[in-house]
């Protein structure tokens, strides 16, 4: 956090300062176990608990102001605001302005359906090496975790990486207008929170809302594979960089695409052209998917002017994927675990099976889906559980294990297809997908558990993978 006095922190959030002009020279928190001395409280209602009660153990802790939605009683300075959101959001303003204003700093926004947070790792390795960046803990993307994450720079950041997440219509906008992006990336447009919008058209528009207010002289990186990603073009002012997998038309070629892709159990591979040149691209990372987030994390690269080659090769050396994405785990007796069941959406369970099977066809292995429930789609969900066990046929699964009543209709299409030597078994319980797999694995298998965090699949994998 940039060193701020308490007036002019007052100033940023449009409240009234109770107390003394204190100097603030620590981070700004809204959980009070995290304030360091000289930091500031943020002292929200939450859902849970009210923040509000922790304003003593946050003066304990050392914090040299807190900003809170009602007059407090301790002898704290203290701002108080009419909405503690809003006003982390205004101070994270503010915070990007004076910066700016410092020093030379790259405000990177990122936003899509699936893979905001691996393209954010991605840009973390690829930036770190050419000054200090900032990038948003875990998935950090809403209008809290989004100006937290601002909040953390200072004269010395050279580049800023933001995870722009929506419920609604607006939030991005909000974002946006909070941190101005120099660069905007849009990875894809799919049904991952679909039940919330309201459709696919309402995604569309919410996170165009990533390039439309960029200006010319910024860029917009934009999915060229996906034809709702790149209408965006005609809503920005924005320079385009494209990513893609096929050349482009001769007039606007895509400006980074990869071909030869293929994906194995010990990662991904592909190679990456712009224009003559090529570049051979090795990820740790599982599934073939992620080859698109890749490509997004270069063609930012790319557009900073950065070395591409040097940026390929943060990419080789980058670590698998967080706990529970695609996660690789090895618990003995020759049998592998993906688990990749922190959320998912149709595009994600569906890009999950599909590198099932590829990964285990290339080896010759037995390929397992143990697959939950995809959350938040609404009206939705019985019409793409069902499309999930008609795809896990197709691309011939040997065996699917169905967990949870919410889920069953990916069982009930797949028995309606599956044909010979392809089986599948839907159970209620965690517990019985476990004692199943337990009785039932043999070396060589590898089980892929997938399902929204929701439906509670992770532990099961963890249990099965070894973990
Ligand atoms: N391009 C893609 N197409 C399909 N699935 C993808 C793609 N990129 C990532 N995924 C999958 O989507 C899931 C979420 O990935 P990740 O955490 O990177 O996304 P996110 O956009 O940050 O999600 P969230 O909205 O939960 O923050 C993982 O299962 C991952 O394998
Ligand atoms: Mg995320």
């Amino acid at each position: 956090m940039l060193r701020m006095r308490a007036r002019e922190i007052a100033a940023a959030v449009g409240g009234a300062l109770q107390g003394d002009d204190v100097l603030v020279t620590g981070s700004v928190e809204t959980d009070s176990r995290l304030v360091a001395a000289g930091g500031v409280f943020v002292a929200m209602p939450g859902e849970s608990t009210d923040g509000h009660r922790f304003v003593d153990a946050a003066v304990a802790a050392g914090a040299a102001l807190v900003i809170a939605e009602r007059p407090l009683e301790q002898a704290v300075p203290h701002i108080v605001v009419d909405s503690g959101v809003v006003a982390l959001g205004a101070l994270a303003a503010d915070v990007i302005r004076r910066v700016r204003e410092a020093g030379a700093l790259t405000v990177i926004g990122v936003t899509g359906s699936n893979g905001k947070t691996t393209t954010k790792n991605m840009l973390q390795a690829i930036l770190e090496q050419h000054g200090p960046t900032v990038s948003p803990i875990k998935s950090f993307n809403n209008e809290v975790g989004a100006p937290m994450t601002m909040l953390r720079i200072d004269e010395s950041t050279r580049y800023l990486v933001l995870e722009m997440g929506a419920s609604y219509v607006g939030d991005i906008a909000r974002l946006t207008a909070m941190s101005h992006p120099d660069v905007g990336v849009v990875l894809k447009v799919g049904l991952a929170h679909a039940g919330e919008f309201g459709g696919v058209e309402a995604t569309t528009r919410a996170k165009t809302e990533m390039v439309q207010d960029l200006d010319s002289h910024h860029v917009a990186v934009l999915n060229r594979d996906d034809e709702r990603v790149a209408g965006m073009a005609r809503s920005t002012r924005a320079r385009i960089a494209w990513f893609g997998t096929s050349p482009g038309p001769a007039d606007e070629p895509t400006t980074l695409w990869a071909g030869d892709v293929d994906s194995t159990l010990e990662g991904t591979i592909a190679t990456v052209h712009r224009g003559d040149e090529s570049w051979p691209l090795r990820l740790r990372i599982l599934g073939e998917h992620h080859v698109m987030n890749a490509l997004a994390a270069l063609t930012v690269a790319d557009a900073l002017g950065l070395d591409l080659e040097r940026a390929v090769g943060a990419l080789g050396s980058l670590e698998r994927a967080e706990r529970w994405r695609m996660e690789l785990l090895e618990p003995g007796g020759g049998i592998t675990v993906i688990n990749d069941a922190y959320n998912a959406s149709p595009d994600s369970m569906a890009a999950a099976i599909r590198s099932l099977a590829h990964m285990t066809r290339g080896a010759q292995r037995r390929s397992i889906a143990v697959l939950g429930e995809m959350g938040e789609l609404g009206a939705l969900s019985t019409e793409e559980h069902d499309r999930i066990g008609r795809l896990a046929v197709r691309v011939r699964i040997d065996r699917l294990v169905v967990v949870g009543s919410a889920a069953k209709a990916i069982h009930d299409a797949a028995e309606l297809e599956s044909s010979f030597g392809q089986d599948t078994a839907w159970v209620e319980t965690a517990e019985e997908a476990e004692a199943l797999l337990r009785s039932s694995l043999e070396p060589g298998d590898v089980v892929l558990v997938k399902s929204s965090l929701s439906a509670g699949l992770k532990d099961l994998g963890d249990r099965i993978g070894g973990r």
